[in-house]
């Protein structure tokens, strides 16, 4: 069972308990209404409290059940709420630590609620892609007053329960606790001194009424359309608050329950589940156990102050933990130093950081230009040149200085982990952390497993990167790890989509509307042209089969960088970050096709799309089949998390599935048939086209 029953003289005690978050799966629910019964049928019981035991009253649905019969199965969370509504004794709900989703349409359903300060109330449904499902939009605005409760609704932020407390007239809290610690006590008492007090108070039969409802309603309509863009959710949300002020009760559960099934189902929704999901798989590696001893990380070196450095730095900055940084020259050091002060400074100026915590994380960070000074640190990260060369000098110096049992993690974004290893007498000890850049901003860490990566440092660099805020997924060694391998097949595509006949304004509008942060060319200008050219280079050497459209080169070839040059596929004003067609690159791409005899043909924005999305699933059919990626999720993950994709599309495999999979295959293969593109390429992975034969999705 996973409630609780005791009883404190006349009081009937029910504690939830499931941890981690007491989630309200079917157990949970059979414990509650179990326990109610006990406790109405109990003539020594005058009074019921309902509270949650360890860190939460309850954070809510088990999203494990999301989706399955049993999230459905009686008696289902309406069916507890009113069997709490219908408790011939008073229940008095006891909230503290986490009070969420579900948790808090349950808190709702009781004849009264004290709060512990500090508690997170929340319903944080919307960030699924959900309205509260359970009441929630029509007891909220009842109990806090609409305005209040529809900011809640809308974007799902948690508010703590001492300023809930304070808005006037609400009736959502009877009372507050003192402390945390007291909650149990004083909810003891307060269940006794209303044990007589009938009729027992609903917050279904509150008024529920806004004085200017119908601006209102238009005003908030207009807010939630500019910020909520491509997903259905958050307007829903303002349906549902606007019911509760215009029907009564019974018909605005109706509708909610009407709008929650419909959206349960709608891509959106699924693409956000399917986040949540992957987001936590991801955190998990499959041959490294939870309970895997990890090594204890207190402080952190940095080699080299360059662009990267100076991010990942700050990202150990921001989270209290020491940093060393080493350079090989003093003015390199003072450069790296000056940008990690102004980027701060900058925080400063815009009131998202204050003073005295600059300043503690500026005192957390030292600088040297000796080895020798580095040798007490617990991990240290490599950041310097992209050369094989400069990365074995660093690693043997490591090797030489560093305390036994240090991490020693590269950030290379393309060299051999193994190899780095390998300049090492401790292979075990080395790994990738391949930080996106601005490292400080980007949420993505790709964790670059090599062969002879220890478990413990593997367990130990992802707890890491939750310390850090990180988003982290495991990628195998090979050239470009997860992200990038895939992107340059995308990047392929774009160069193919101009030699047929797009301008790079056409390919980036069709992709960008399809939800991408930012098309190709202009993230080429972002990054800097110059080091996709690098890489091509190398792979006319590696791979001389391997097609390519030229007009990238030539670009480069007219030093067009992109917008640290102030010029790329666009041009660039100084300080802004506008990308303005340029004439002269059109007209260049123009006599390259003409230059390689291609007639161009207008190519619609369904096949832009369609080719840069499923080069990418392509690949990564390959990645996933040769075991770079445990999972298809962890794909998603690094797309949605470092690349831009849609979050609303769940990842590439998650829209390949949604698309399916049969259907992603035909168009590759018609897109084989294409001579100007790369027929090899297009032939469906081995998984891929075992997973459509089979039926079967990524997912
Ligand atoms: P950068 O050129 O901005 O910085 C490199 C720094 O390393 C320079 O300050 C240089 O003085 C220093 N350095 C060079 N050799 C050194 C040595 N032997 N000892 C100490 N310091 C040394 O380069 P960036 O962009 O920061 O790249 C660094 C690493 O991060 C590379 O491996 C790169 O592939 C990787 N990376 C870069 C990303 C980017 O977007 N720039 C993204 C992800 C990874």
């Amino acid at each position: 069972m996973t409630a609780k029953y005791e009883v404190h003289s006349s009081v009937a005690v029910i504690t939830l308990d499931n941890p981690p978050v007491n989630g309200l799966g079917h157990a949970t629910r059979l414990g509650i209404t179990d326990a109610l019964q006990k406790a109405n049928a109990d003539t020594a019981v005058k009074s019921i409290v309902l509270t949650g035991a360890g860190k939460a009253f309850s954070g809510g649905a088990d999203i494990k059940e999301f989706g399955s019969s049993k999230a459905l199965a009686e008696p289902n969370l309406l069916s507890v709420i009113l069997a709490l509504e219908n408790s011939s004794k008073p229940v008095v709900a006891a909230v503290h630590s986490v009070c969420m989703g579900g948790g808090l349409e349950l808190a709702l359903g009781c004849h009264y609620r004290i709060a512990a300060p500090g508690c997170n109330v929340a319903l944080p449904e919307v960030k699924l892609g959900l309205i509260p499902g359970a009441g929630g939009t029509q007891r909220l605005p009842r109990a806090l007053g609409v305005e209040p409760a529809l900011n809640m609704i809308v974007s799902g932020e948690a508010v703590k329960s001492e300023l809930l407390a304070r808005i006037p007239g609400q009736k959502l809290f009877d009372k507050m606790a003192a402390s945390a610690e007291s909650l149990a006590e004083e909810a003891l008492a307060f269940a006794q001194s209303i044990s007589d007090t009938r009729p027992l108070p609903l917050v279904r039969n509150l008024p529920c009424k806004h004085p200017e409802g119908d601006a209102y309603f238009q005003f908030a309509r207009n807010m939630v359309k500019g910020m909520a863009k491509n997903f259905p959710a958050p307007g829903k949300c303002v349906d549902a608050v606007e019911a509760a002020t215009k029907k009564k009760f019974d018909e605005g559960m109706a509708f909610e329950r009407e709008i929650f099934t419909a959206l349960m189902f709608t891509p959106e929704c699924r693409a956000l589940r399917h986040m949540f999901t992957a987001e936590r798989a991801a955190s998990k590696i499959p041959d490294v156990p939870a309970d895997t001893p990890q090594r204890d990380i207190q402080s952190v070196a940095v080699i080299g102050a360059g662009t990267m450095g100076g991010g990942i730095a700050m990202n150990f900055l921001n989270a209290g933990i020491p940093v060393k940084m080493l350079e090989m020259k003093q003015e390199a050091l003072d450069k790296g130093l000056a940008t990690i002060r102004k980027n701060y400074e900058a925080q400063v100026k815009k009131g998202k950081l204050k003073q005295d915590k600059y300043d503690q994380r500026m005192s957390l960070l030292t600088t040297t230009l000796s080895y020798d000074e580095l040798k007490d640190a617990d991990m240290v990260i490599e950041a310097v040149f992209e050369e094989m060369g400069v990365k074995e000098k660093v690693f043997k110096e490591l090797d030489r200085v560093m305390k036994p049992g240090a991490i020693l993690a590269s950030n290379t974004s393309t060299l051999d982990v193994n190899k780095i290893a390998a300049f090492t007498k401790r292979p075990q000890d080395v790994v990738g952390m391949h930080f996106f850049s601005p490292a400080n901003i980007m949420k993505l860490l790709e964790v670059v497993r090599g062969e002879k990566t220890g478990k413990d440092v593997l367990a130990t660099v992802m707890a890491v990167s939750k310390k850090i805020r990180k988003t982290a997924v495991v990628s195998g060694v090979c050239d470009g790890f997860i992200g990038n391998r895939m992107i340059e097949q995308y990047g392929r595509q774009g160069g193919f989509l101009l030699d047929e006949g797009c301008t790079p304004a056409q390919v980036d509008k069709a992709i960008e509307k399809f939800g991408f942060a930012m098309g190709p060319f202009r993230m080429g200008d972002l990054a800097g042209n110059d080091i996709g050219w690098a890489i091509r280079k190398r792979r006319y050497q590696e791979k001389p089969d391997m097609k390519y459209s030229k007009t990238a080169d030539l670009l480069c070839e007219k030093g067009r960088f992109g917008q640290k040059t102030g010029a790329g596929w666009y041009d660039y004003v100084p300080g802004k970050r506008d990308a303005i067609p340029n004439a002269e690159v059109v007209k260049m791409i123009e006599d390259h096709r003409a230059a390689v005899g291609i007639t161009p043909r207008k190519i619609s924005d369904e096949e832009i799309v369609q080719r840069l999305v499923y080069s990418l699933v392509n690949e990564a059919a390959h990645i996933l089949e040769e075991g770079i990626a445990s999972r298809a999720s962890d794909i998603d993950m690094v797309y949605l998390m470092g690349y831009g994709f849609p979050i609303y599309r769940g990842g590439p495999m998650n829209y390949a599935d949604q698309v399916g999979l049969f259907n992603v295959v035909q168009a590759m293969n018609r897109f084989a048939q294409n001579p100007l593109d790369d027929a090899k390429f297009w032939q469906p992975a081995p998984l891929l086209a075992r997973l459509v034969a089979e039926g079967k999705t990524f997912n």
